[in-house]
């Protein structure tokens, strides 16, 4: 299981969001489950650029929430060549609830998972370490020039020729803030979003370096209030120029 980490360090924006997922986990994660097959598709679309190798490729997934179902289909990867595993995971998250469930989850993957709670923002890697950087559905809540902060840290901590996939907002969004969110505000959480928009958001990744291989809206149904609404996002994967 991650190592305790120290929440006094986080901002009161970063508190709240700890908070409401630590409350809304169990059903954010039921909720959720109708798009799973959405970054089943990207998640293979990484894969299939992955070199083989006879040694682990390391990974970060930042933002892993419950490891489901992605962290999941990282730790039990294996090479269809030789069966040994693929990957050595980094799960970060920010919420506890999210993280023990993830534990739970990936318990039979455990030697191959290195979980570090925490804001993704205080995350360090050494340059030129990993294989592959994912996020889904996380840097959104990051404030947007905190995310532009984040991936310029990715870029460096790939190695040449390594993967970046993540998704975004397509819409430009300063900052939206909601303690009602799937009933996210009892215990003192409120959630929140940003991004820069789909056209700006791949102009970033291009200026910090980033060749862009995969660009596309896929719009989510969502249940907000017993009605469906369609949300979409921005899937990006992009590559570090060797
Ligand atoms: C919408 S959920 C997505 C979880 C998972 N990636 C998925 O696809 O289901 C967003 C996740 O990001 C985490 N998160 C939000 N802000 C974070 C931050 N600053 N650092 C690390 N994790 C964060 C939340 O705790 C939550 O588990």
């Amino acid at each position: 299981m991650s190592a305790p980490f120290d929440t006094t360090a986080l901002s009161p924006l970063k508190e709240n969001m700890k908070k409401a997922y630590d409350s809304v986990a169990p059903l954010y994660n039921e909720w959720t489950r109708s798009t799973h097959l959405i970054r089943i598709h990207y998640i293979k679309k990484l894969l299939e650029h992955l070199p083989a190798s006879p040694d682990l490729l390391t990974i970060l997934e930042a933002g892993c929430g419950a490891g489901d179902p992605i962290t999941s289909l990282l730790g039990q990867a294996t090479d269809p060549k030789t069966g040994q595993p693929r990957f050595k995971v980094i799960a970060n998250d920010i919420s506890t609830s999210q993280l023990e469930m993830a534990a739970a989850r990936l318990s039979e993957f455990k030697d191959r998972v290195e979980f570090r709670g925490g804001d993704m923002m205080a995350l360090s890697c050494a340059d030129a370490s990993l294989d592959a950087v994912v996020g889904m559905y996380s840097f959104i809540h990051l404030p947007r020039e905190e995310q532009i902060v984040f991936l310029r840290r990715v870029y460096a901590w790939l190695k040449p020729g390594g993967w970046f996939l993540g998704n975004f907002s397509v819409q430009e969004l300063e900052s939206a803030f909601d303690e009602r969110w799937l009933g996210c505000g009892v215990d003192g959480g409120v959630m929140f979003w940003s991004g820069w928009g789909a056209e700006k958001t791949c102009e970033i990744l291009g200026e910090i370096g980033f060749e862009i291989v995969v660009q596309e809206t896929v719009k989510d149904s969502e249940e907000d209030n017993g009605k469906s609404i369609e949300v979409p996002f921005i899937w990006v994967l992009g590559r570090k120029k060797n």
